[in-house]
């Protein structure tokens, strides 16, 4: 990762209920000298759960990074909520409501569960935050002053699902928070990003468990070789062909269909 955006923008305009939750508009993106993602058109409608597919080095995590400013666009424009965020640090996009969930990186490790909630609260909400993240995950609660660390990895995924819950955003990215976790825990968090849809957040979604990613989506994305390749209704791609179509070959192998 290279460019950490700068913001000398002013305060950002209102944002619009009408708008949708997100919008990229012919964004390119990468590292350095390489352009990953091109030409990238994507909607995600307010409330709604979308699901970005793609095989291995597809570009899905560049993708994510860049929605949330880690990477700055090269080219294009990225709306949340209506407002150009497309200059915006990955801060102010914090603060006007979206939640990235990194691959494999949720959580400060060396961090307590009580300082890594505590952390994203607002202030004089740290009390309510932990509340509210053990009545989701009751497990967390009873880890409440251990390290990260020595949380199991679907006990840190919890975590960072938690983190993000207690920051309270309108727009969350998901990046393979299923990753390696035992189909029990994979249920679980399927069902939380779930609920989380029921009250409202907007979810943009990658996970190696396709159909389940797909079977809570309202639409869906093929990247390609960092292009997309597909829009359109989950349904329609969990049909037959086109999905091994879609998502069979980027680096040679397909991604496991669960
Ligand atoms: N930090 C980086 N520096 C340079 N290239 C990278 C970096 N991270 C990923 N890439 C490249 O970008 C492409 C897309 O990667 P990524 O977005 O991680 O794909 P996906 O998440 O779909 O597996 C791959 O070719 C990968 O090698
Ligand atoms: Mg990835």
């Amino acid at each position: 990762m290279t460019d950490q955006a700068t913001d000398p923008t002013p305060a950002p305009a209102e944002p619009s209920s009408e708008a949708p939750a997100l919008q990229l508009r012919d964004v390119s993106s990468g590292y350095e000298r390489t352009t990953v993602l091109r030409g990238i058109d994507l909607t995600v409608p307010q409330g709604s759960v979308t699901a970005l597919l793609g095989a291995n080095g597809a570009g899905k995590s560049t993708m994510l990074k860049t929605v949330s400013g880690l990477l700055k666009a090269q080219t294009g424009q990225i709306f949340f909520e209506g407002v150009d965020v497309t200059k915006a640090s990955a801060a102010r996009r914090v603060k006007q409501g979206l939640c990235h969930i990194p691959e494999g990186r949720g959580v400060f490790r060396n961090l307590t569960v009580r300082e890594n909630l505590v952390m994203q609260a607002s202030r004089g909400g740290e009390a309510s935050a932990i509340a509210q993240a053990t009545e989701v995950f009751p497990s967390l609660g009873r880890r409440l002053g251990n390290k990260a660390s020595t949380l199991s990895g679907g006990e840190q995924q919890m975590l960072a699902l938690a983190r993000a819950y207690v920051q309270k955003p309108r727009l969350i990215l998901v990046d393979e928070v299923s990753l390696g976790l035992a189909p029990r825990l994979v249920d679980q968090i399927f069902e939380f990003l779930h609920e989380l849809s029921q009250r409202g957040v907007s979810l943009l979604i990658v996970d190696q468990f396709v159909t389940k990613a797909l079977g809570m989506a309202d639409k869906a994305y093929v990247l390609r070789q960092g292009q997309i390749v597909y829009d359109g209704s989950p349904d329609e791609l969990l049909a037959g062909d086109i999905f091994s179509y879609y998502l069979g070959t980027d680096e040679g192998s397909a991604p496991p269909v669960a």
